[in-house]
């Protein structure tokens, strides 16, 4: 077995004695995240599990992170072969797929510049700094009538079915050059099933590692392969769309400028990566996916600790009332004005870690972390719910108290704590979508505390257990809001 042969001068993985063909499944249970923190303690921020018969690495704590993902990013920049992938974007996800380096640092290049351009593009009129945030203050917008109108329709709103419509729509904006109704059933039949995307992709499932347990019937593999095949059949057809009236003088929207890219390659005689055009303009399918699931669970995941936390949610108002007013909309510039709220989202990213591990790793070459032998082509877990509940980085971790990222007075943000939170990964497979999801997160979550009071539904408690997966999602549930009071529009 690969891992006995350990070269001289390194030492072998510490970690708990696999049982027979099933590993250390039964110790890592339903919430590996916590199982996993716990094994740290004993082995290490390097130990090494067995699920099924695939060696796993995990790594935790802030520094042998670091230690990997950044100074020896090469060699820890890879992705596993593991079943549940090849049903993503048909096996070419730019996230999941195991592309060798080249192709896989081509198109995320891609990517980024496709996303930088199309959100830092000119607003349609001077009243925006930028295309996402007329998007997200339109979107924004749109999101407190809907609410209000299904309040005043049932008295109570279940808050992810709504938030992720609108989230839905910023990138659809941005992608495809169009918006869907609150009510549209083509894209809430979408969105609103991603539940058992983020259960089936997240770290630890047994399916990926155990070859047996693929023919067994499981109702959630098959919604994982349906939602799969009818994500890349929605977004081919609006694809394909693109191609009928692509026009090169007028470049719509990313869609369009990666097909404009495919165009010009092809006039390129001197390129030499070679990519398929649907690998190309299959990267679109990667940043629709990436973009709306992660920040409607966090906006969502934010609503419920407003209702968790009524005293912070006021202080969050009065704010805004201080620093923006209550006539006019919050905008992307009045964020360093805004430190109470930067505050609360830096603490929800870490309290609710809801991306509890990044998307698995894999090591791209024979390499040694801390004086052990890790070989080439191994899995790798990088916990990170575990570094944003390490009592030697926090106190009292378990406590939700975002006044832990404030000045004594609480007037500053203090910026170093805040970049201890880790929850889109860092180094090479670092997430492209950072700076819009932030910006997204703030700008939808101002434009709703400014605008309404959220609060449960009387004599239903409040459930904050999350369900495990790649996102963490808490369960489907009833709240209320009510409208603030406002001078002008
Ligand atoms: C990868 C977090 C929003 C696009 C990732 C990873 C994490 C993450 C943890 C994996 C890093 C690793 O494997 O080491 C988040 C969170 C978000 C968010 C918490 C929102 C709050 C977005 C958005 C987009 C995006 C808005 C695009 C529009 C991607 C892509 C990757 C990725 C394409 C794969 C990068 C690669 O494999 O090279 N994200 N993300 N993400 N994210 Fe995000």
């Amino acid at each position: 077995f690969l891992h006995n042969e350990v070269p001289a001068g390194l030492r072998r993985l510490p970690g708990p004695k696999p049982l027979p063909i099933i590993g250390n499944v039964l110790e890592l249970g339903s919430r590996p995240y916590l199982s996993l923190t716990e094994m740290a303690k004993r082995y290490g921020h390097v130990f090494q599990i067995q699920i099924g018969m695939r060696p796993v690495v995990v790594l935790s704590g802030n520094e042998m992170v670091r230690q990997a993902l950044i100074k020896q990013g090469e060699d820890f920049a890879g992705r596993p072969d593991l079943y549940s992938f090849q049903f993503v974007n048909d096996g070419k996800s730019l996230a999941f797929s195991t592309d060798q380096a080249g192709v896989w640092r081509a198109r995320r290049k891609l990517a980024m510049s496709a996303l930088r351009s199309f959100s830092t593009l000119e607003g349609t009129s001077p009243e925006y700094s930028c295309m996402l945030e007329e998007h997200i203050r339109k979107e924004g917008d749109y999101l407190v009538k809907q609410l209000t109108d299904v309040m005043e329709a049932d008295s109570s709103f279940d808050p992810f079915r709504h938030i992720v419509v609108s989230v839905a729509n910023v990138i659809c904006g941005m992608c495809f050059g169009r918006r869907y109704g609150h009510e549209d059933q083509e894209l809430l039949g979408l969105v609103n099933l991603s539940d058992e995307f983020g259960k089936v992709v997240g770290s630890g499932n047994p399916v990926d590692f155990i070859p047996v347990l693929r023919f067994l019937p499981s109702v959630t593999m098959k919604k994982f392969r349906d939602i799969n095949t009818r994500f890349t059949a929605f977004i081919q057809k609006i694809v394909s769309d693109h191609y009928n009236t692509y026009d090169k003088d007028n470049i719509r929207d990313i869609t369009d400028s990666l097909i404009d890219h495919c165009e010009d390659r092809k006039l390129d005689e001197n390129s030499n990566i070679q990519m398929s055009d649907e690998k190309i303009v299959g990267i679109v399918n990667d940043l629709f996916g990436a973009g709306f699931d992660t920040i409607s669970t966090g906006l969502s995941w934010a609503v419920m600790y407003l209702v968790a936390h009524p005293e912070i949610q006021e202080r969050l108002h009065q704010e805004l009332k201080d620093k923006v007013g209550l006539d006019r909309s919050p905008v992307l510039s009045d964020k360093p004005n805004l430190p109470i709220l930067e505050a609360f989202i830096l603490e929800i990213f870490r309290h609710s870690s809801f991306l509890p591990f990044t998307i698995p790793h894999c090591t791209t070459k024979n390499t040694s972390l801390d004086g052990y032998f890790i070989p080439k082509d191994t899995c790798v877990f990088i916990n990170q719910w575990q570094i944003n509940h390490d009592p030697e980085l926090w106190k009292e971790p378990s406590t939700f108290n975002p006044d832990r990222f404030l000045s004594a007075d609480g007037t500053e943000l203090k910026k170093l704590e805040g970049e201890k939170v880790m929850v889109f990964g860092m180094g090479k497979r670092r997430c492209i979508g950072e700076l819009i999801a932030r910006n997204e997160v703030y700008l939808f979550l101002a434009i709703l505390v400014q605008r309404l009071h959220f609060h449960a539904v009387p004599g239903e408690p409040l459930d904050m257990t999350p369900e495990y997966g790649l996102t963490m999602k808490h369960k489907r549930c009833q709240l209320r809001a009510t409208l603030r009071t406002r001078t002008t529009k």
